[in-house]
């Protein structure tokens, strides 16, 4: 089975790599495009895998392509290999906002399948949220298969095609976010005498910490919290001081703004 990648930056290139990290696929069956000969091809070049002279070699040739170029450039390159797709048994996964099926069907002859996904970064390190569109026209048998493919890259979920803005909102942008409280924790921590190295890594692990705690669990987060918090102790303080800078609604309005982006690029 050959394996194509019409983009292979940050998001398609997390894929690639994990993929090939969790053996599910050999470099050799691998095939990409980039747009130019910058980080993205020589981690390519680094990874053994093939690199194809256009799209179209990617849509002629391979069994499974990934889509994962910028939503501003997809058109154009849909236009370019409208000729040559291979046609019956090849499955396109697209990761691209703002597409969903219909758009896709418009450039993509019937015959071949068509996934619309959305994954998030985190993938390169097997810690993604994968969600796949429980309402694509695939059988069991062809989501167990995409299933199996990138079930090592994290956690598999199937969504309603109108829940795929939401769902970006909170964990395709949310590890920016998740950075960000990261880095402002370390800031705090250096701020107090701590070595920022120590200050990064502890509060990264911290933040791993409370999601294993929140998915192991079972337990509501602010129950969790609560759990943390002593009566007349220091957490509580902390607590009272996120809530004074707004944390809450903060981060609740981060989801909704992107999701409303998205939304707006989907009916563009
Ligand atoms: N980043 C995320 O967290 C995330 C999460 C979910 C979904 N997505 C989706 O993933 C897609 C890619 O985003 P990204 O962040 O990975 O972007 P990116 O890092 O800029 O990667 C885009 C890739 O497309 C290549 N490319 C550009 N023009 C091309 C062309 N004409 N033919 C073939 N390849 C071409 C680029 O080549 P060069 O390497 O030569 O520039 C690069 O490898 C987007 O549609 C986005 O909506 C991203």
């Amino acid at each position: 089975m050959k394996i194509g990648f019409i983009g292979c930056g940050n998001m398609g290139g997390a894929v690639m790599e994990g993929i090939l990290k969790s053996g599910k696929a050999e470099a050799k069956d691998v095939l990409i495009t980039t747009a130019s000969n910058g980080k993205n091809f020589e981690r390519c070049q680094r990874l053994g895998v093939g690199i194809a002279e256009n799209n179209a070699q990617i849509t002629s040739t391979c069994d499974v392509i990934f889509l994962a170029v910028k939503p501003y450039i997809i058109e154009g390159v849909l236009n370019e290999v409208k000729a040559s797709w291979r046609g019956e048994g090849q499955l396109v996964i697209s990761v691209i906002t703002g597409w969903n099926l219909a758009r896709l069907r418009a450039y993509i002859p019937e015959g071949v399948d068509i996934l619309n996904t959305m994954p998030n970064t985190p993938c390169l390190v097997g810690e993604g949220v994968f969600a796949l569109n429980m309402d694509a026209d695939l059988t069991k048998e062809q989501f167990a298969f995409v299933e199996d493919l990138i079930g090592d890259l994290g956690t598999v979920v199937y969504i309603h095609e109108n829940q795929i803005e939401a769902l970006s909102g909170v964990c395709g942008c949310g590890p920016a976010y998740l950075y960000m409280m990261i880095e402002a924790m370390s800031d705090g921590g250096v701020a107090m005498g701590l070595p920022r190295d120590l200050a990064i890594k502890i509060a990264a692990q911290a933040a791993i910490g409370a999601g294993k705690m929140v998915l192991e669990t079972g337990m509501h987060p602010g129950a969790l919290k609560d759990a943390v918090c002593s009566p007349k102790g220091s957490t509580i303080l902390g607590v009272h001081a996120l809530e004074k800078g707004g944390l809450r609604a903060a981060a609740m309005d981060a989801v909704m703004v992107t999701t409303k982006k998205m939304l707006e690029m989907a009916n563009e």
